[in-house]
């Protein structure tokens, strides 16, 4: 963990996609701060596991409005706000050209990392005005910032797509004290890519990246809980590229 410590003590917290990865460091780097946790994933056991001394973990598809509306509704009855929303689900497809990509694999990548931030953010934005400081952070992608970026097409639009929704919906808000930022990662080592790419592939990756190395799900995580700070609210509509120098290395 980052040195820079928060205090979240009395906030309220969701995580969507909690249950491992970057979520999971997410939330537990909010819980360790003080907040009121909610891990909302669809992974039941791993985000029971995950949940355990960290917060309440809620079954949540991010593309389900009566999920969302469920799972936000617990919240609103417990507390009737929301603080911060981390709109981190998400997945990448496999490397297709877009020749290849199929009309279904199109829908079902844009549903899941684009059309589910409009919805969580939308849905959470009457709980998010009752905060004295709302905040949401959206997970983009280097993939949808630089185009030599090998990622799937729809994956790629998808996050392009979420960083312009950042930008739009910062603009809506603004005047409501809610920041909304992204933060666009590239090559995190988490669970889910150790069992993806085996030792070589991971290695090569690494000399691919300007530092030299992946970065871990905790560096991420310190970036959400910077931009979810009282002290980060001067910043609103930004995408933090935060991917070891890779967009110059493409
Ligand atoms: N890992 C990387 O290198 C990397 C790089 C750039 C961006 N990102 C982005 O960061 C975010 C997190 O990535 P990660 O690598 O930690 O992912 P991951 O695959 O490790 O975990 C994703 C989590 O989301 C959950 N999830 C999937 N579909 C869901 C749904 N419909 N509703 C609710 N939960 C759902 C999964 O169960 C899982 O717990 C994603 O948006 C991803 O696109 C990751």
């Amino acid at each position: 963990m980052p040195d820079v410590t928060y205090d979240y003590a009395g906030r309220v917290v969701a995580v969507t996609g909690a249950a491992i990865g970057i979520g999971k460091a997410a939330a537990a780097a909010f819980a360790a701060a003080g907040a009121d946790v909610y891990l909302f994933d669809i992974d039941e056991t791993p985000g029971s596991q995950s949940a355990a001394g960290v917060g309440t973990f809620m079954r949540c598809d991010v593309t389900s409005t009566d999920d969302i509306d469920r799972a936000l509704g617990t919240i609103a009855e417990s507390h009737g706000r929301l603080d911060v929303l981390v709109n981190n689900a998400g997945g990448f497809g496999v490397q297709r050209t877009t020749a290849e990509v199929h009309v279904d694999e199109w829908h079902r990548l844009l549903q899941l990392n684009l059309t589910s931030v409009f919805l969580m953010s939308q849905r959470a934005l009457p709980l998010l005005r009752n905060a004295e400081a709302g905040r949401i952070i959206n997970l983009g992608s280097l993939a949808g910032q630089v185009s030599s970026y090998k990622a799937s097409p729809p994956y790629s639009a998808a996050k392009a797509g979420v960083h312009a929704l950042t930008r739009v919906l910062a603009s809506e808000v603004a005047g409501d004290g809610i920041t909304v930022n992204a933060i666009a990662p590239s090559a995190v080592l988490t669970e889910r890519i150790v069992q993806l790419r085996d030792e070589s592939e991971r290695a090569a990756t690494a000399r691919s990246i300007p530092v030299g190395r992946y970065q871990s799900p905790e560096e991420v995580a310190a970036w959400v809980l910077f931009l979810a700070s009282r002290e980060a609210g001067f910043a609103t509509g930004q995408t933090i590229a935060v991917n070891g120098g890779r967009h110059m290395s493409q």
